[in-house]
């Protein structure tokens, strides 16, 4: 049986052997995910998205995420697993934001919250560690602020912004974060920051640089057929892959190759026998 990956784990795992993660929405992608020994499963609200087909994140709520926690923690991961605190579930005040990340827990199963945001979030975050659960932070492209940003726009290009975010950054590990997601950065600033914070980084479209890598299960499979970004690569074919496999099917029904013999149920002779006398007496 595989050990299980623990906070603590993560947490040691700063500049090395590099950190994997992926997300994972369901029970049987959280099975997969688990059985081909990545770190961390996360319930990431990119679900809104690779899911539900909603254009952005802001469209899911905390009802949602936990129905699709509860199904992931059923596979039992080795993996840590972790979940996202959706948009509004933790910018109302620190109490809301306890009593939110303790239903994703209780409800949900989650090991730890993630959470996007710096130095603002920091006394909402400081709040949630204090009621024992772990925070894993997460700067740049936070998809969440989408409207803030004025689209989904690589992060901290210009010296301020890139600053900005170290300061970010630096005040996520101070305030007790046991990791940070690094989400579309220049690679050159996925280094700086990696190297400023001692807590593992783990990047996405941050650069080769970080302390683990994540990306979303769906585009790791090639399963989604839309847009990808840059920093996405596809280890296979899915959904190309799937649509074949069901036009085969289709076929197969069409002519009478789908269902044979061997997908079939069969009783006696007898049976049979007898079920043909009494269809032609009757
Ligand atoms: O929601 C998500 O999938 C994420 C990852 C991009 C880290 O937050």
């Amino acid at each position: 049986m595989t050990k299980k990956t623990t906070v603590p784990d993560i947490r040691a795992r700063k500049g090395g052997p590099k950190i994997t993660m992926v997300t994972a929405y369901d029970y049987p992608s959280a099975v997969i995910a688990d059985r081909a020994g990545l770190d961390i499963i996360l319930v990431g609200d990119s679900v809104a998205n690779v899911v539900h087909g909603m254009s952005t994140t802001l469209e899911i709520g905390l009802e949602e995420m936990i129905v699709h926690a509860r199904a992931v923690r059923r596979a039992e991961p080795s993996a840590l697993f972790v979940v996202d605190m959706p948009w509004l579930s933790f910018h109302i005040s620190p109490e809301d934001a306890v009593r939110n990340a303790g239903r994703i827990v209780q409800e949900g199963g989650a090991e730890a919250v993630k959470l996007e945001g710096g130095r603002k979030r920091i006394p909402v975050i400081e709040r949630i560690l204090d009621a024992e659960i772990p925070v894993m932070g997460h700067l740049g492209l936070t998809p969440q602020s989408v409207n803030t940003m004025g689209g989904f726009k690589v992060q901290g290009k210009v010296v301020e912004a890139a600053r900005e975010m170290i300061d970010d950054a630096r005040a996520l590990a101070e305030v007790g974060c046991f990791s940070i997601v690094l989400e579309g950065v220049p690679d050159v600033l996925g280094e700086l920051i990696t190297k400023e914070v001692d807590v593992p980084t783990i990047g996405i479209g941050a650069g080769p640089n970080t302390d683990g890598q994540v990306l979303v299960y769906h585009d790791v499979l090639g399963i989604g057929l839309g847009h990808h970004a840059k920093f996405v690569r596809a280890y296979a074919s899915i959904g190309e892959e799937s649509i074949e496999a069901l036009k085969r099917f289709a076929a197969d029904v069409q002519s009478g190759a789908f269902p044979g013999e061997e997908e079939s149920y069969h009783v006696s002779d007898e049976v049979v026998a007898e079920l043909l006398r009494g269809q032609s007496s009757g």
